[in-house]
């Protein structure tokens, strides 16, 4: 018992003194590379100048189809809200350091996601309810009537899309993340459920899902199967470059399932992306590139991915 005492004394000091030399950038950025191995940092990127290249997409490489449905977003009021509360988050010491202990324990047999669940941290942005409605084409009183929100994470992300359904269905794998979602009174349906409830969606929204899970291009198709077929649109956001790769427990696996993604450049893997869309029976109504946003820890102010963000519809 002393020695367990002793040791989290020392631990909490150790990362008390680290967080003291932070201003060194190498350091930082190191030991963040390898507590999140799929995420960049860009803690000490001045995101207010240099944040152009979130969003810039080389139009001449796209594809005849995808350049007229390409949108242009930009750093809105909304990013910046984000932005600005995990900056302001990432500077609470205490709680930073009561995170980083939980998951140095938790970590030797949870999924960091199931982590950030159980410590409801970590949340994710991916659009702000403008880049939403821009998207989708729809104006800020739209109104329909399912929703269903695959891989829902905690559910911050489902906020941004909730005003605008009646009903809101949400799947997840981690048992800690359904617990969030449960508290903020999502319908959650199980992972083999959903696609035998004999409803259909008026829009299903898989975010940042299809390079997390085993069988993306079986997910693809039944997500064509129960959308409302002809009013239904899917939102769909990836992470490029694409490397899938699945969560279990501790440990990280090879998805069971291949989906075939070309090219190197993220125009280029669009591109690809849209022919992996049509085989499964949609097609590109638009596409934005947008950052995806991870709130930050005692090391990074935030996180930043490079996500393609499509609007598909069944055909
Ligand atoms: C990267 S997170 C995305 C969360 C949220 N949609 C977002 O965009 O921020 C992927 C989530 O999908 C969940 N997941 C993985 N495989 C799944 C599956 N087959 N069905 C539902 N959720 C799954 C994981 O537990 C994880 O929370
Ligand atoms: C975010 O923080 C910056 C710098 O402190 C400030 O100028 C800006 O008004 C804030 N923006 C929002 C939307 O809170």
């Amino acid at each position: 018992m002393k020695l367990f005492v002793c040791w989290i004394i020392s631990y909490l000091l150790c990362l008390a003194g680290l967080r003291k030399m932070w201003s060194g950038r190498y350091l930082r950025s190191h030991l963040s590379r390898s507590l999140y191995m799929n995420m960049m940092s860009h803690s000490q990127a001045p995101y207010w100048d240099g944040n152009q290249q979130w969003y810039f997409c080389d139009t001449e490489k796209l594809s005849d189809c995808l350049r007229p449905v390409f949108i242009q977003s930009y750093l809105d009021h909304g990013t910046q809200t984000f932005l600005n509360r995990s900056i302001e988050k990432s500077g609470w010491l205490s709680i930073q350091l009561y995170h980083s202990f939980m998951s140095s324990v938790f970590s030797m047999f949870m999924s960091r996601t199931s982590i950030n669940g159980l410590l409801g941290r970590g949340s994710m942005f991916v659009f702000s309810p403008e880049q939403f409605q821009r998207l989708l084409k729809i104006d800020p009183e739209w109104k329909s009537h399912r929703l269903l929100d695959l891989g829902a994470g905690d559910g911050e992300v489902t906020k941004v899309m909730s005003p605008h359904f009646e009903e809101i269905y949400v799947t997840e794998m981690s048992q800690t993340m359904i617990w969030q979602l449960q508290k903020k009174k999502y319908r959650v349906l199980n992972i083999d459920e959903w696609q035998s409830t004999g409803f259909q969606y008026d829009v299903i929204s898989c975010l940042n899902l299809l390079d997390r899970c085993h069988q993306p291009v079986t997910l693809l198709k039944e997500m064509r199967s129960v959308l409302e077929p002809t009013r239904g649109r899917v939102i769909l956001a990836l992470v490029l470059p694409f490397h899938p790769y699945v969560e279990n427990g501790g440990k990280w696996e090879k998805p069971s399932e291949v989906m075939e993604v070309t090219g190197t450049v993220w125009e280029e893997q669009v591109n690809s992306l849209a022919d992996v869309f049509h085989v499964a029976g949609f097609a590109v109504e638009a596409v934005t590139r947008l950052p995806y946003l991870c709130e930050g820890d005692m090391y990074n102010d935030y996180y930043v991915l490079d996500d393609a963000v499509f609007v598909l519809r069944p055909i």
